[in-house]
C-alpha cells in the first residue's frame, strides 16, 4: 500500500502534523469535472478556506480531472484565480498558498478512456510519495449525472477503489441530482453499491452544509422549550419557502430536464421538511439522524391521482417581468429553453405527514425562480388562542421563523401590550441574528461537507433509502404534472411570488403565505 511514514518528519512550519486537529486524515481529493463551474466557484475555494482555518491535514493534495488540456502548473494557476475571485476570505494568503498550490495536480483525459485512469493512478501514487497522502482518496463527482456510471466503472476497473474495511480509505462524493426519478435513482444506487459500500458513499445536498440548517437540529434538540409545543396540538401549520431572485442563468439545458421539483424539492426542500418534522434521534450519529429523517419521508402522504395532485400542487413558470428593479426575460426566452416549454420554475405544495406528531398539520412548501428576492425560511405557525381576552388585536398567532438565508437567524412573533392605560396588544418580534450574536463568519456549506467527507462523517449526507424515499414523493407529483393531459404551468410575472393559484392553495384553508 502506498504509505510514506518518512514524510511525518518533514520539517515544515506550515505543515506541523499530517493529521488535522479537525480529524481529517491525510488524503488526496480528486475532482472530476475540474474545469467546471462547481470546482471553480465552490470546491477549490472551500478547500482553500479549510486550509486557512487549519482544518486540512498537512498531508493533502488536490487532483483535477477533466478533458481540458492543462499542465499541473496551469491548473494551479487557474485555481488560484478562482480562489481570488470566489473565496469568502480574501486576499489570498501567499504563504499558505505556496503549500496549498504545491499539492495540486492535474490529469487530462476523457472519462470513457481507461488510460485517463491509469494516468490518474500514477498521479495519485506520486502524490502519496511527495505529499504523504497515504493512499487515502476522496473522489468528487462534480460532473453531470450521465457520467456517474462510467466514472464508477473506470475507478473500479483501474483498481482505485479500496474495500470498505481497508484502513486506507476510498470515499466518493456524488453531486445532485441523484437520478432523474425513482427508477433511475434505484438503478444508480445499485450501480454505486456494486462498486462501493454505503459507508464509502457521500451523496451531497449542500443545504445540509448550511449553518442555519444544522442549527435546526440544535434549536429543536438542545432546548427544552420547543419540544413540548412542536406537534399537532400546538402547531397550526408549517410554511417553508425557498425563493430565489435568480432565473436559470446559463443552465437552460439542465433546467429543461429538471424543473423546480427535481432541482429544489426532491432534495433541499424535503431535507428542510425532515429536519423540521423528525423525532429526536437516539444519538447524534449518521445512522440515528438519517433513520429519523427517513421516517418523515415515509410518513408523507403521496398523491396517487390527478385529482389529488390538482388539490395539493400548483406549478408555475415565470414570464418576463422585473426583479429588483431590472427587466428580465421570461423562462421561454432563456437560452436553450424550448418555446412552449412546460417546465415548471415554481411550485407550491401542501403536504400531510401521517404521523402521531403531525397528522392534520399542513406543511405548505413553495420554491421558485425569479421571485422578488432571495429568501429561504421555515415558519412554524402556532395555533390561535381559543379565546382572546383583549379583543381582536390580541388573537394574532405566534410564529417562529427560522431564516435559513439571507439574514440568517430566528424570529419569534408574540403579542405585547402597547404602552398606555388600556390593554391593547400588538404583535412584536424577538430576533436572533447570527451575524451579530456570533462574532465569526460562518463557513460555506461546501467547507463543512468536504471536511465531513474527509473525516468520514456521513451525518450530513443522504443515505440510499433516503434518496429513494424522496424520489417516491416527488415522482408521484411528476407523473401527473408531466403528463400531456395536465395543464401547462400557470404563468407568473418575474419578480412576484408565483401565480395567484399558489395563494388560492392556502386561501382555500383560510390561510395566506407570509409576506416576505
Ligand atoms: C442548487 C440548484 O442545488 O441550489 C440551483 O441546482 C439553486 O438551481 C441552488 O439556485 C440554490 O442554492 P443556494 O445555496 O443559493 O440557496
Amino acid at each position: 500500500m502506498p504509505y510514506a511514514p518518512e514524510h511525518d518528519e518533514i520539517p515544515n512550519p506550515l505543515r506541523p502534523g499530517l493529521r488535522a486537529e479537525s480529524g481529517a486524515e491525510p488524503c488526496a481529493v480528486v475532482i472530476f469535472g475540474a474545469s467546471g463551474d462547481l470546482a471553480h466557484r465552490k470546491l477549490v475555494p472551500a478547500l482553500y478556506n479549510l486550509a486557512v482555518g487549519a482544518h486540512l491535514p498537512a498531508a493533502f493534495g488536490i487532483v483535477g480531472v477533466s478533458k481540458s488540456e492543462y499542465s499541473h502548473e496551469q491548473f494551479a494557476k487557474d485555481m488560484r484565480e478562482a480562489v481570488g475571485k470566489f473565496s469568502r476570505t480574501r486576499p489570498i494568503d501567499e504563504e499558505l498558498w505556496q503549500d496549498f498550490g504545491a499539492g495540486m495536480r492535474y490529469c487530462a483525459g476523457s472519462f470513457d478512456d481507461p488510460q485517463t485512469f491509469v494516468k490518474l493512478k500514477a498521479t495519485l501514487d506520486e502524490l502519496d510519495k511527495s505529499r504523504a497522502t497515504r493512499g487515502n482518496r476522496l473522489f468528487y463527482f462534480a460532473t453531470p449525472p450521465s457520467t456517474f456510471p462510467v466514472l464508477l466503472k473506470q475507478l473500479k476497473g483501474a483498481g482505485l477503489i479500496n474495500p470498505p474495511q481497508d484502513p486506507v480509505f476510498t470515499r466518493v462524493v456524488i453531486e445532485k441530482p441523484f437520478g432523474h426519478d425513482l427508477a433511475s435513482a434505484r438503478t444508480l444506487n445499485r450501480l454505486v453499491m456494486d462498486c462501493l459500500a454505503e459507508r464509502q458513499v457521500f451523496r451531497i445536498d449542500h443545504y445540509l452544509g448550511k449553518e442555519t440548517v444544522q442549527n435546526l437540529l440544535v434549536l429543536r434538540f438542545a432546548n427544552s422549550i420547543f419540544e413540548p409545543v412542536w406537534d399537532r396540538r400546538y402547531v397550526d401549520h408549517v410554511e417553508i419557502t425557498a425563493g430565489e431572485e435568480l432565473g436559470i442563468e446559463l443552465r437552460g439545458k439542465y433546467y429543461e430536464e429538471a424543473g423546480i421539483l427535481r432541482d429544489m424539492i426532491q432534495n433541499h426542500v424535503l431535507q428542510l421538511v425532515c429536519l423540521t418534522a423528525m423525532e429526536p434521534p437516539v444519538a447524534f450519529d449518521a445512522d440515528a439522524v438519517r433513520d429519523e429523517k427517513i421516517k418523515v419521508l415515509r410518513a408523507i402522504e403521496t398523491f396517487d391521482s390527478t385529482e389529488a395532485v390538482e388539490r395539493h400542487v400548483v406549478v408555475g413558470q415565470y414570464a418576463a417581468g422585473s426583479v429588483l428593479g431590472k427587466d428580465v426575460p421570461g423562462y421561454q426566452q432563456e437560452k436553450e429553453v424550448a418555446r412552449g416549454s412546460r417546465t415548471p420554475t415554481f411550485v407550491a405544495i401542501k403536504l400531510n405527514i401521517r404521523s402521531w406528531r403531525w397528522d392534520g398539520v399542513p406543511f405548505y412548501l413553495r420554491s421558485g425562480k425569479r421571485m422578488p428576492k432571495r429568501a429561504t425560511e421555515i415558519a412554524v405557525h402556532f395555533r390561535r388562542l381559543p379565546h382572546s381576552l383583549f379583543g381582536a388585536g390580541g388573537s394574532q398567532s405566534n410564529v417562529l421563523v427560522i431564516r435559513v438565508q439571507p439574514q440568517e437567524g430566528i424570529t419569534l412573533r408574540f403579542s405585547a401590550k402597547v404602552p398606555g392605560e388600556r390593554y391593547r396588544p400588538r404583535s412584536v418580534t424577538m430576533d436572533f441574528r447570527y451575524g451579530t450574536a456570533f462574532s465569526m463568519a460562518s463557513p460555506e456549506a461546501y467547507e463543512r461537507l468536504l471536511l465531513d467527507a474527509m473525516r468520514g462523517d456521513q451525518t450530513l449526507f443522504t443515505r440510499r433509502d433516503e434518496v429513494e424515499a424522496a424520489w417516491k414523493i416527488v415522482g408521484g407529483i411528476l407523473k401527473v404534472t408531466e403528463s400531456a393531459e395536465f395543464p401547462a404551468p400557470y404563468p407568473y410575472d418575474a419578480g412576484t411570488w408565483g401565480p395567484e393559484e399558489s395563494d388560492q392553495l392556502l386561501a382555500g384553508d383560510g390561510r395566506a403565505w407570509r409576506r416576505l
